[in-house]
């Protein structure tokens, strides 16, 4: 069983990913992870993120670097956006995905591009959503969590902006797959929006 999860940034994919994997039993390979790993070698390389040659130059970054927690910071999440947008970044990423995605009995995906471009022939697609407020407000907690010093209004234009340059690029947009479930997790708490997701799959599998 194939299972893609897309959805924009601080929806709760990747929660809600990580905890499918775990119920079936699955391989899970959070995507975005790879286009950050791609953001901070562009900068380790001291490139620049928005140049095309310098991004898909950064393609080639050391596979320990996936292990840094650096590459969970809010910068790192806009070079990632920033490099993304480079369609011969996203060509160079694509086998690894797509070997992963079609590895013997199955795996989990997180990411924008799953269900749409990685695996199209994706059994579950899941698009899971939620207001910008509601992801804001998640992402604050979390960063005052680590005693970052942010504001709700910061984090919000953050994510709308980073949100505009996903849903707009030309090269695998944000968008849902015209069969894909959509999960909205505004209002919906954690174990809630993984109870939702493991009933939409019972339904659609
Ligand atoms: O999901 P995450 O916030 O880690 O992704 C960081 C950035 O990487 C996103 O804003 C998006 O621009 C890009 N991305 C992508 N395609 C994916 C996963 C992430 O373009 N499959």
């Amino acid at each position: 069983m194939i299972i893609a999860v897309d959805g924009p940034t601080a929806s709760g994919k990747g929660t809600i990913a990580k905890a499918l994997a775990a119920h079936y039993g699955l391989p899970h390979l959070d995507t975005g992870l790879l286009y950050r790993a791609v953001g901070y070698q562009v900068r380790a390389n001291g490139g620049d993120a928005n140049n095309p040659d310098d991004a898909l130059a950064a393609t080639l970054f050391p596979e320990t670097l996936l292990e840094n927690p650096e590459l969970r910071s809010e910068s790192m999440g806009g070079l990632a956006s920033r490099v993304s947008a480079h369609p011969a970044v996203r060509e160079a990423l694509f086998d690894r995905q797509r070997a992963f995605a079609t590895q013997a009995g199955g795996a989990v995906l997180d990411g924008r591009d799953i269900g749409t471009v990685i695996a199209p022939e994706a059994d579950v697609k899941l698009f899971v959503t939620a207001s910008v407020d509601a992801r804001a407000q998640r992402r604050f907690n979390e960063m005052q969590g680590r005693g970052e010093n942010v504001t709700l209004e910061t984090i919000a234009e953050d994510l709308r902006r980073r949100d505009e340059r996903d849903s707009t690029r030309a090269a695998a947009p944000l968008i849902p797959a015209p069969d894909a479930f959509l999960i909205d997790t505004s209002s919906l708490g954690r174990d809630e929006a993984i109870a939702a997701a493991i009933a939409a799959i019972a339904e659609i599998t």
